[in-house]
C-alpha cells in the first residue's frame, strides 16, 4: 500500500509520518518511509540544488523538471521495489506538490505538469493521499527562521499553494483525504 503525505510547508507532515510509521510497525506491518525529493542519491543531490542557495538562476520549468526527475528515480529505485516486497510505503510529498508549487504558485500549465508526472511515475498513484490543510499565514508562522529557497517566497506564494492543493484535491477526490492540520499533533494522528 502506497500512502502519500502532502500539503503546505509547516503542516506537520514529517511528525505525522513518523508517528504513523510507529503505529503501523506496532501492528506488525513492514513500513518504508520515503522523501520526495531526497530518498535516493540522485534525489539528495537534486534536493540540494533545488532548495539550497546558489548564485545562478533556476527557471521554473527547469525546477519542475528537476523535481519530476527526482521522482522518476524515486519510483524506480525505491517505491516500486518496496511495494513489490509487500511493504507499506509512506511518502513525504509526491505528484500533487509539483502541480501545486510549480503550477498553481509558479505559473506553469497544470495539465503539462500532470503529463510530466505521468512520465515520471509510469502512472503509479497513491492508494491514499493525505492532504494536510492549514491557513497559509499559520503555516508560514510555524516555519520560524532558516527558511529554504521555496519557503522564503512569502505568504502570497503560500496562499496560492494552499488554494492549489484544495482545488486539485476537489478535481481528483478519489483516494484523497483532507486532514485539518490546525489540530494538535495527537488529534491529527488520531484522524490519520
Ligand atoms: P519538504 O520535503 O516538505 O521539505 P522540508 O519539510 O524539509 O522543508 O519540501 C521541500 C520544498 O520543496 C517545499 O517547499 C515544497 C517544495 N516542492 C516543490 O516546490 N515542488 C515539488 O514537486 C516538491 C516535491 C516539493
Amino acid at each position: 500500500m502506497f500512502i502519500v503525505f502532502d500539503g503546505i510547508d509547516g503542516a506537520g507532515k514529517s511528525t505525522q509520518i513518523n508517528l504513523t510509521k510507529q503505529w503501523l510497525e506496532g501492528r506488525g506491518q513492514s513500513v518504508e518511509t520515503l522523501y520526495d525529493p531526497g530518498s535516493t542519491e540522485l534525489g539528495k543531490s537534486l534536493r540540494q540544488l533545488l532548495l539550497g542557495e546558489h548564485e545562478y538562476p533556476i527557471d521554473v520549468t527547469t525546477e519542475m523538471l528537476m523535481f519530476i526527475a527526482a521522482r522518476a528515480q524515486l519510483v524506480a529505485e525505491k517505491v516500486r521495489p518496496a511495494l513489490a516486497a509487500g511493504k507499506i510505503v509512506l511518502c513525504d510529498r509526491y505528484t500533487f506538490s509539483t502541480v501545486v508549487y510549480q503550477g498553481y504558485a509558479g505559473g506553469l500549465p497544470i495539465e503539462k505538469i500532470w503529463q510530466a508526472n505521468q512520465i515520471a511515475t509510469g502512472g503509479l498513484q497513491a492508494d491514499l493521499m493525505l492532504l494536510f490543510d492549514l491557513p497559509a499565514d499559520v503555516a508560514f508562522s510555524r516555519l520560524g527562521s532558516g527558511l529554504d529557497r521555496m519557503e522564503s517566497r512569502g505568504t502570497a506564494f503560500f496562499e496560492k499553494v494552499r488554494e492549489g492543493f484544495l482545488t486539485e484535491s476537489k478535481r481528483f477526490p478519489v483516494g484523497v483525504e483532507v486532514v485539518d492540520a490546525t489540530q494538535e499533533t495527537e488529534a491529527v494522528q488520531a484522524t490519520i
